[in-house]
């Protein structure tokens, strides 16, 4: 018998948690992607995938590699944690994004009616007046951090008003929802997962809290109310703890996803100024634009599965209950599916096949929105500071494997060349 050790080096040192993976997932698994597309890590006890097409055949199959893990804690917890959150009665379960056949497409289609174009358009003034107004507030100033002064704050406007929550409480927001992120997909020190647990059992008890005010008025606007009110015809369906669970769940989907999504963005375009200018000078370009920088630098790096049977990926045999962490954004740099991936190119006519928002039967539900939303940000930057540059400075990033944006973006310019003062 062979004592050679199974796992490669490359795989025995994958850490999504450290700054390589944190500053660039697709270029840090290039290695991967070349010679050993499917792998397991040790560090991480997953199965790492990075090769596009074994990615997209993952989220094919849902019943083979089923999603029941999209939202478990990556990182065991210690027992002081877990203690926390049971004082928090905390009790995240299914929503939609984890949850199985065929109880996911009865209630994706009980759900998806507040998501079709008709419905979504209704959002779209609203977009455009809030990105117009946190413009004005900076635009004399030369300098700002767009991820503070509007990148964060704009999408969660959106995600609120899009669910039906009052929006009076968005600082603690965002404490809530990065703790969010970092309990599920981060790698907490065992000090810091108890700071973590206390924000995220406040967050499960205010969205309870939200929940129980919003029963009150089922009838209001909003898609959680439109679950309330779909609840009466089909409880089995739309039960109350998947409520509770998308009520918390929800706001960091439809929030996070898209403030990381547009600062991914900006800071690629901007990095690339010649393709920046070419979209101030022709905005058509902009729909196309936002699938390329989804595709090149998007804001989810990475989505998990569990296998329910052993199977084969690429060839790879893999066992039943193999924990998958699919690294979708490699997947997007795969040059076996895009011409010359590390290029950023507008017009590419396939930019809108990347992996990030996932594939198949659970494919993002909010895809289009977000999209909206990243079109109207680029409008008005293009249109109103298309001299702005990037300013000089380091990123920094959220350690966890998939919800990925800067903290800070800080831009510049010279507000005597702003065309709204140049050509008034
Ligand atoms: C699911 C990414 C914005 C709501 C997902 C999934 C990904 C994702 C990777 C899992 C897909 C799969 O398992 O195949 C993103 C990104 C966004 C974004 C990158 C922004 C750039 C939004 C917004 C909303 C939203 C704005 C809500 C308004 C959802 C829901 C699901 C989902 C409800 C679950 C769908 C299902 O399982 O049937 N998203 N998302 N997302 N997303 Fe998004």
């Amino acid at each position: 018998m062979s004592t050679a050790c199974p796992v490669s080096r490359g795989a025995a040192e994958f850490d999504p948690f450290g700054d390589g993976y944190q500053q660039d997932p697709p270029a840090y698994v290039e290695w991967s992607r070349e010679s050993e597309p499917v792998f397991y890590s040790p560090k991480l006890d997953y199965w790492v995938v990075t090769r596009y097409e074994d990615i997209k055949a993952i989220f094919r199959d849902n019943v083979t590699f089923s999603p029941s893990v999209a939202l478990e804690k990556i990182t065991p917890t210690s027992q002081a944690a877990n203690d926390v959150l049971a004082s928090y009665d905390y009790g995240m379960n299914r929503t939609l994004v984890n949850e199985d056949e065929p109880a996911h497409m009865e209630r994706r289609r009980a759900l998806m009616e507040p998501f079709s174009p008709e419905h979504l358009a209704h959002h779209e003034p609203m977009v455009r007046a809030l990105v117009r107004e946190y413009v004005d507030a900076f635009i004399d100033d030369g300098r700002a951090d767009l991820v503070n002064q509007m990148f964060w704050e704009i999408p969660l406007t959106v995600a609120l008003e899009f669910l039906g929550v009052p929006d009076d409480d968005k600082p603690k927001l965002r404490e809530y929802s990065v703790a969010h992120t970092v309990n599920t997909w981060g790698r907490p020190e065992p000090e810091e997962q108890v700071a973590v647990a206390h924000a995220v059992g406040n967050f499960w008890q205010y969205a309870g809290g939200v929940l129980e005010r919003m029963r009150e008025r089922p009838e209001d606007h909003g898609w959680m109310q439109y679950g309330i009110r779909t609840q009466r015809e089909l409880p089995e369906v739309v039960t109350d703890s998947y409520l509770h669970s998308m009520m918390m769940a929800g706001i960091v989907a439809a929030h996070e996803t898209t403030a990381n999504g547009i600062a991914n963005a900006v800071k690629l375009l901007l990095e690339n100024r010649a393709i920046w200018d070419q979209i101030c000078a022709e905005p058509s370009l902009i729909p196309n634009a936002v699938e390329e920088c989804l595709r090149h630098n998007g804001s989810q790096a990475a989505w998990r599965r569990i296998t329910t049977a052993p199977t084969r990926i690429g060839g790879v045999a893999v066992p039943e209950g193999a924990r998958i962490l699919m690294v979708s954004s490699s997947g997007n740099h795969d040059p076996r599916r895009f011409e010359d991936p590390e290029l950023v190119d507008v017009r590419r006519d396939d930019a809108a096949d990347h992996l990030t928002f996932g594939y198949g039967a659970h494919q993002c539900l909010g895809k289009n929105l977000a999209r909206m939303e990243m079109q109207i940000f680029l409008e008005e930057l293009t249109g109103r500071l298309p001299h702005m540059r990037l300013a000089e400075q380091d990123f920094t990033y959220v350690p966890n494997t998939s919800f990925r944006g800067p903290e800070h973006l800080w831009v510049e310019w010279d507000p005597a060349a702003n065309p709204e003062r140049t050509q008034p």
